[in-house]
C-alpha cells in the first residue's frame, strides 16, 4: 500500500491539466527526450519510423494516453493505495520487448516534460507526486509483462 494524499493528487492533475493544454509541443519534448536516451526506441514506436514529426497526430495521441495513465494512477492511489492496469498493457510491453532500463528512460522523459511544461510551479513536491505515480503504474504493467 503507497500513502498518496489529496495534494498529491491534486499536484498532479493540475499539471497535467497544463501539460495537456499545449500536448503537441509537449509530446516532441517527451519523444525526444526518450530518443536521446534510447535511440532504439524510434524502432519500437511504430509513428517514431521518421523521427519526431511534431505535424504527426498519433505522437500526441500516445503521449496523452501515457499521461493520462499515469494521472489515473494517482487517482488510484490517493483512493486505495495501490494500481492496476489495463490487462492488455502488460501483453502491448512484452511483445515490444520493453526493458526495466526503458523504463527509468520513459520516467526521465515525463519528469522532464512535466518540468518544462509547467515552468516555476515544478518543486520537488510535484516531482515526487508524478515519479510515485509513475511508479506503480510502470510495477503494474510489469506484473502484466510476466
Ligand atoms: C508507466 C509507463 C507506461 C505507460 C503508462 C504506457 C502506456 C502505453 C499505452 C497506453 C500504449 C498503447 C497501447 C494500445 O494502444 O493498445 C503503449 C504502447 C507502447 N508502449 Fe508504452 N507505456 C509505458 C511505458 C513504456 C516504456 C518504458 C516503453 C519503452 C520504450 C514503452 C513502449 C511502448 C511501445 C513501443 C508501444 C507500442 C506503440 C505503437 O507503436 O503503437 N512504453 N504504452
Amino acid at each position: 500500500m503507497v500513502t498518496f494524499t489529496e495534494k498529491q493528487e491534486a499536484l498532479v492533475n493540475s499539471s497535467f491539466d497544463v501539460f495537456k493544454a499545449n500536448l503537441p509541443q509537449n509530446s516532441v519534448v517527451f519523444f525526444n527526450s526518450i530518443l536521446e536516451k534510447e535511440p532504439a526506441a524510434k524502432n519500437m514506436f511504430s509513428f517514431l519510423a521518421n523521427g519526431v514529426d511534431p505535424n504527426n497526430p498519433k505522437l500526441a495521441a500516445h503521449a496523452e494516453k501515457l499521461f493520462g495513465l499515469v494521472r489515473d494512477s494517482a487517482g488510484q492511489l490517493r483512493a486505495k493505495g495501490i494500481v492496476v492496469a489495463g490487462t492488455s498493457l502488460g501483453s502491448v510491453h512484452s511483445q515490444k520487448g520493453v526493458t526495466d532500463p526503458q523504463f527509468a528512460v520513459v520516467k526521465e522523459a515525463l519528469l522532464k516534460t512535466i518540468k518544462a511544461a509547467v515552468g516555476d510551479k515544478w518543486n520537488e513536491e510535484l516531482s515526487n507526486a508524478w515519479e510515485v505515480a509513475y511508479d506503480e503504474m510502470a510495477g503494474a504493467i510489469k506484473k502484466g509483462m510476466a
